[in-house]
């Protein structure tokens, strides 16, 4: 969907780094997990922005920054101007209502022992003038058939369903609120890949249909290719490229980029694949301790002297919106089949 207008969320060099602990009694701080160290970006309305990244790099972390479960150890999260970390009372109210979540986990993240109508309803208790007592019955009736689910399946258990459903459920219930911007962190990583496809078309859908922006946090850059509008690619801690959809997949600039591609080979007509593959070694290092420079240079094969020594930014390539943090950045272009 083309996003248009003013960004409705804007993050600036947002940093988390938990402290790491020695010592039960004293509890002295030995260093820092730095889960999050310094993302920018804009999301504007109607847009999808995919984030990809290895597990651990920080993903999950930058989700709850967004959504204000987490307090940034530094930078700056507005949604729609206001800057959530200052926000307090009714403001923080209404900006907490406006982004909502969809879990990875169907299986986990509903409570057993709710219905499916106390699990989609349970936000009217905290923000009850979005839909007063008698109109809840019908409201999240509403909200199942939306997502695809039997309205008469209120009285229900999550045990009852499928995962698929079971996601729906969550995404019915992120809907509640009528937000204008939803974080789907892995949404579809439990489900079978049969399924995956349907709840993203389902996302899909209702991004139109509410005129929803998307962060979209996926492992794969195959998941999130389908849907993004742009794509943010994470390397601990750090967003090493973002550009659109386009860019992103046919002209990948930075190393990890490349490297994240070719590990998904795209077969020829004739069964051969057409993309030079490229091996990533070994595990990304520890986020308590990111190598000098560039982080990715441990694993890099472009990597040079001045990968530890310097810090690459991340550049806009003239002319573009696509920005990559490499020294020796070049867009690469890629044969699709
Ligand atoms: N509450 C916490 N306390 C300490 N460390 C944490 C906390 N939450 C996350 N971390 C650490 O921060 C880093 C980033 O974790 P995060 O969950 O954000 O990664 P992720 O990209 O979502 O990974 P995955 O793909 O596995 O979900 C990891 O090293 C993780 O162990
Ligand atoms: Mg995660």
């Amino acid at each position: 969907m083309a996003a248009t207008g003013e960004p409705i969320l804007e993050v600036r060099d947002l940093v988390k780094h938990f402290p790491l602990t020695q010592g039960i009694l004293l509890r002295k701080q030995i260093g820092a997990i730095k889960a999050v160290d310094g993302v920018s970006f804009d999301l504007r309305r109607g847009e999808t922005l995919g984030i990809v990244g290895e597990s651990g790099c920080g993903k999950s972390t930058l989700a709850k920054l967004l959504m204000a479960l987490e307090r940034p150890t530094s930078g700056s999260v507005k949604i729609k101007g206001l800057e959530i970390a200052d926000a307090r009372g009714g403001e923080l109210k209404r900006a907490r209502r406006n982004i909502q979540m969809v879990m990875q986990d169907p299986y986990t993240s509903l409570n057993p022992r709710m219905t499916v109508g106390d699990i989609v309803g349970e936000p009217y208790e905290i923000h009850q003038e979005v839909a007063p007592k008698g109109d809840r019955r019908r409201k999240v009736q509403d909200l199942l058939e939306v997502v695809g689910l039997n309205p008469d399946h209120i009285n229900r258990y999550p045990h009852q369903f499928s995962g698929g459903q079971r996601q729906r459920i969550g995404i019915a219930r992120g809907l509640a609120l009528q937000p204008e911007i939803i974080v789907c962190d892995e949404p579809v990583s439990a489900l079978d890949v049969s399924i995956q496809a349907q709840v993203i078309n389902l996302l899909e859908r209702l991004q139109k249909e509410f005129g929803l922006a998307y962060i979209f946090i996926a492992h794969d850059l195959s998941v999130v290719r389908h849907i993004s509008d742009r794509v943010g690619v994470m390397y601990l801690g750090k967003v090493v490229e973002l550009g659109r959809d386009t860019e992103i997949y046919d002209r990948p600039a930075h190393p990890y980029t490349q490297a994240l591609l070719s590990a998904v080979p795209v077969p020829d007509p004739e069964g051969r694949e057409r993309r030079e593959r490229i091996i990533l070694q070994g595990d990304p290092p520890s986020p308590a301790n990111p190598p000098s420079g560039c982080r990715f240079r441990t694993r890099c094969w472009k990597a040079q002297d001045i990968c530890a020594q310097q810090e690459p930014l991340l550049q806009i390539r003239p002319g573009t919106a696509h920005a990559s943090a490499c020294h020796f950045a070049e867009t690469h272009d890629v044969v699709h089949a």
